[in-house]
């Protein structure tokens, strides 16, 4: 029998090549050639671990070494050639090492592309799961940077979009910040979770070969914070797990939800309607028909693209619920749709610091919308519960109150006190007072609350957190 030099999956057992469609149909080096640099890494370990077993002796490993080095530097470059029939970034690679170099027909012992595929990925998740918590630090700075600007700006805080209570302009831009530090507290979950090392599962039941996995996993850094290496504890669990990839893709469709509700906001607050801020031209777009328009479009999209984000997390949820163990070629469908997740998030979450960075609050818009008494309607109560009626009772005076000043076209700092004393006498002649936007905001002072000191306190243990994680 002929034995052929070419290096596919397919060399001994088959007959012949499969058809162009089948071949078009089932390669996936168009997208996972973006795992070369993990896949090299890869390889570079698994040689260096084959070289202690003495499966290659040192010529061998360092031929191995430097070959893959080079095939590094040319992909990078833009000078390797890519090739749909060999499938895969794997064969693609291995393929070209062969080539060049014969000891490369030894890298693939005890080695399949079910544990190199699952080794590749989360050596890929993880790098960019540092990558996005460095975007995700630069946004919530971007965002206190925001609301220490202009610390003093108050608007009207919304409750089913109605105006609610006054708080500070950064004590909403601070909620994001708190929301972004939980998705940066899944991602740092998922990390964890994903810094397990499955090289030498081999294609489903590891190798009769006694391979050093920890030695692999160190040099790959799969290991814990006191250095101990971390491995994945069943071969068939690991060929076939993409748990990982999943929470990258939950995490971030959160994340995603998150982003698209500060859009909201941030296009809210950019209408005629509401006018509390002015983003820059650069992050708006005009129209093509109406020359008066300002679209804040990077929010739009930001909005738009969160829909993409939950698609790609339904996708590989449907995608793994009814996969029988272990490994399936299925699973090849898992990388379009992470690699558009990381790429879109990714690009939402920078594009967001950018455009906060080019937005400034119109604070007398906001000043005069917050300014609207009724939003004080709580605090009043407030009162009368420190004259020691019971809030119900209170809630019940004020909404008189509120009718009051509906009917007889007025608003409720324009009720004289002998008003407010015929609903509830109560209501001492400080009660006007109330009305006074700044002192109520004062009062506002325990934790988590919009007085100007927690504010202020907020932003400042933000700034310091912010500082020591850049
Ligand atoms: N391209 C494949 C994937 O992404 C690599 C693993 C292929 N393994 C196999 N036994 N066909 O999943």
């Amino acid at each position: 029998m002929k034995i052929k030099k070419k290096l596919v999956s397919r060399s001994g057992r088959f007959d012949g090549e499969p058809g162009q469609d089948v071949a078009a149909f089932s390669e996936s080096v168009s997208f996972d050639w973006r795992l070369w640099r993990q896949d090299i890494l890869g390889s570079i370990a698994h040689a260096g671990m084959l070289a202690r077993i003495g499966v290659l002796n040192a010529t061998e490993h360092e031929a191995i070494i430097s070959g893959l080095e080079r095939i590094g530097t040319e992909i990078d470059r833009g000078q390797f050639e890519w090739k749909k029939e060999l499938e895969d970034v794997h064969m693609n690679i291995e393929a070209a090492l062969t080539a060049r170099v014969p000891a490369g027909a030894k890298l693939h012992t005890a080695r399949s592309r079910n544990d190199q595929v699952a080794l590749d990925m989360r050596m890929w998740v993880r790098d960019e799961i540092l990558a996005l918590t460095h975007e995700l630090h630069d946004l919530q700075r971007a965002l206190v940077e925001l609301g220490q600007n202009h610390s003093d700006v108050i608007i009207p805080g919304y409750t089913h979009l109605q105006r609610a209570q006054p708080v500070f302009f950064a004590h909403h831009l601070l909620a994001y910040v708190e929301m972004l530090d939980r998705d940066l507290g899944r991602f740092h979950d998922a990390f964890a979770r994903t810094n397990v090392c499955p090289l030498g599962s081999g294609a489903i039941a590891g190798s009769t070969l006694n391979l050093d996995r920890a030695y692999v996993a160190e040099q790959l850094g799969f290991v814990d914070e006191k250095g101990s290496a971390q491995l994945t504890q069943n071969s068939m669990d690991a060929v076939s797990d993409r748990d990982f990839v999943i929470e990258f893709c939950a995490s971030s469709a959160l994340l995603a939800v998150h982003l698209s509700r500060l859009s909201e906001d941030v296009i809210l607050w950019a209408s005629a309607e509401f006018q509390f801020i002015k983003i820059a031209d650069a992050y708006t777009t005009g129209s093509s028909l109406m020359p008066q328009k300002k679209n804040p479009d990077i929010a739009e999209l930001t909005r738009g693209k969160s829909g993409r984000v939950i698609g790609n997390l339904m996708a590989l949820l449907t995608l793994l619920k009814g996969l029988p163990m272990t490994y399936n070629r299925d699973l090849q469908e898992d990388k379009e749709r992470i690699f558009d997740t990381a790429d879109t998030v990714r690009a939402c979450v920078r594009l967001m610091a950018a455009m906060m960075r080019h937005t400034v609050p119109v604070s007398d818009n906001c000043l005069r919308a917050a300014s609207d008494p009724s939003l004080l309607a709580t605090d009043l109560a407030d009162y009368l519960v420190r004259q020691g009626l019971p809030f119900r009772h209170a809630h019940h005076a004020v909404g008189l109150a509120v009718a009051l000043a509906e009917k007889s076209g007025k608003s409720l700092d324009q009720l004289t006190i002998k008003e407010y004393q015929s609903i509830e006498k109560l209501f001492g002649p400080d009660v006007l007072e109330i009305f006074n936007l700044k002192k109520a905001m004062t009062l506002r002072k325990m934790t988590g609350a919009p007085s100007p000191t927690e504010v202020k306190k907020q932003l400042q243990r933000w700034l310091k957190r912010l500082k020591s994680s850049s």
